[in-house]
């Protein structure tokens, strides 16, 4: 509930007070953009249907008053009214403190080790999740906030890691093919088709952009070994970022350069840093593979031994056992991984026994996406 509004700068501002002491100041150029009326956003799509440039450059907020517990406001010069709710005021309110420390996450994300995940691993069965959308809500809601889950009940077949994305959206085809075959060859295109350990990491880092989530599911597994693993590492990052901030700045600040050439026709080429922040410092995506780093030629002669030395340490705390969550998986398991965040690993495997993983990639958007609606039916359900 509002209770009041002051009018500043002759027009140009506006503060806003909440019952409670809440206060917040807008932009009267910023209001006018974002009004909710019919002429400025479609009442059938909500997409707005005015430009910029159809805004007079010297727009102000001619009178401002609380209707209602609502805000109305008429613009100058163009003498046109506008309401906005004080609930959708509250939810877009900008004027906050100081700008955030560099590797700040969003509330949806929680950081976790194998201390706080190894006996919790977010898991839902494939039945249940197709035909119960609460079940689906809760699990696609723990890719969200961890970043990996694990699915079981699939049929041990091949393509049943298809049906997983089928809950959320589409599968992203790359020249592995629609999906991929993990298993031991005997003249691998890719060190995954062997049966030695690979080192914590995230997939085809080499793609820009790079493929955003990831499914391993499992057909058949009667190896010894072959344990998966799998390693947050946004929580590395700020483990990284605590012990040694330069390096967690040279990390963050200079790209490194992947590359993949193991197929004939295929020379994929990718420069971006191990660990990318987005303008306003906002951790967005962890690249590490250390079989698809290629010559690192973009940081200054002065900064190579920090950087290589912080590179040491990031990949020393990636394997820490600390770190890592790990589940063997059965025939009919699977896991799908945050390829922007969460590592995977393998354990080795002796020769002995058959192990059938198949892969593929799909993206992020379009899970969150399908999360947003199922969380906006349930919330229009509740009301
Ligand atoms: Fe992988």
């Amino acid at each position: 509930m509002l209770t009041h509004a002051l009018i500043g700068d002759a027009g140009k501002t506006i503060e806003l007070g909440w019952k409670g002491g809440a206060r917040s100041r807008f932009h009267a150029m910023w209001l006018r953009d974002n009004a909710l009326d019919d002429k400025t956003r479609s009442a059938g799509n909500g997409q707005r249907l005015i430009t910029i440039l159809d805004i007079p450059a010297e727009t102000r907020i001619g009178a401002a008053s609380i209707k209602d517990g609502d805000l109305e406001i008429t613009f100058a010069p163009d003498q046109k009214t506008v309401s906005f709710p004080a609930a959708w005021l509250t939810a877009n309110a900008y004027d906050r403190d100081a700008s955030r420390k560099a590797g700040w996450t969003g509330d949806a994300i929680r950081r976790w080790t194998g201390a706080t995940m190894q006996n919790s691993v977010p898991r839902a069965g494939y039945a249940a999740a197709a035909h119960d959308s609460d079940v689906l809500r809760e699990w696609l809601s723990a890719v969200r906030a961890y970043g990996f889950a694990v699915m079981d009940g699939l049929p041990a077949e091949s393509g049943a890691l298809c049906k997983v994305v089928d809950l959320f959206g589409y599968i992203r085809e790359t020249n592995y093919g629609r999906w991929f075959d993990v298993r031991a060859e005997v003249n691998p295109s890719n060190l995954a088709y062997t049966n030695l350990g690979l080192q914590a990491h995230t997939d085809n880092p080499y793609r820009d952009p790079v493929p955003t989530l990831q499914i391993l599911a499992c057909v058949e597994n009667t190896v010894d070994g072959g344990e998966s693993s799998v390693v947050d590492g946004f929580a590395v990052a700020a483990a990284l970022q605590a012990e040694n901030p330069e390096g967690f700045r040279l990390l963050s600040s200079y790209p490194a350069r992947f590359e993949y050439a193991g197929s004939s026709g295929v020379r994929l080429q990718a420069k971006r840093p191990m660990i990318e922040l987005g303008p306003d410092g906002e951790l967005i995506c962890i690249r590490f593979n250390n079989r698809s780093l290629a010559p690192t030629v973009d940081v200054p002669f002065a900064e190579m031994d920090r950087y290589y030395a912080a590179y040491r340490r990031f990949a020393e705390l990636i394997e820490d056992p600390s770190f890592e969550v790990t589940f063997k998986l059965e025939a009919g398991q699977s896991f799908i991984v945050d390829n922007t965040r969460v590592m995977h690993a393998r354990k080795a495997f002796s020769g002995s026994g058959k192990r059938w993983l198949q892969g593929c990639y799909a993206d992020k958007d379009g899970l969150l996406s399908t999360l947003a609606a199922i969380e906006h039916q349930f919330k229009e359900a509740a009301e």
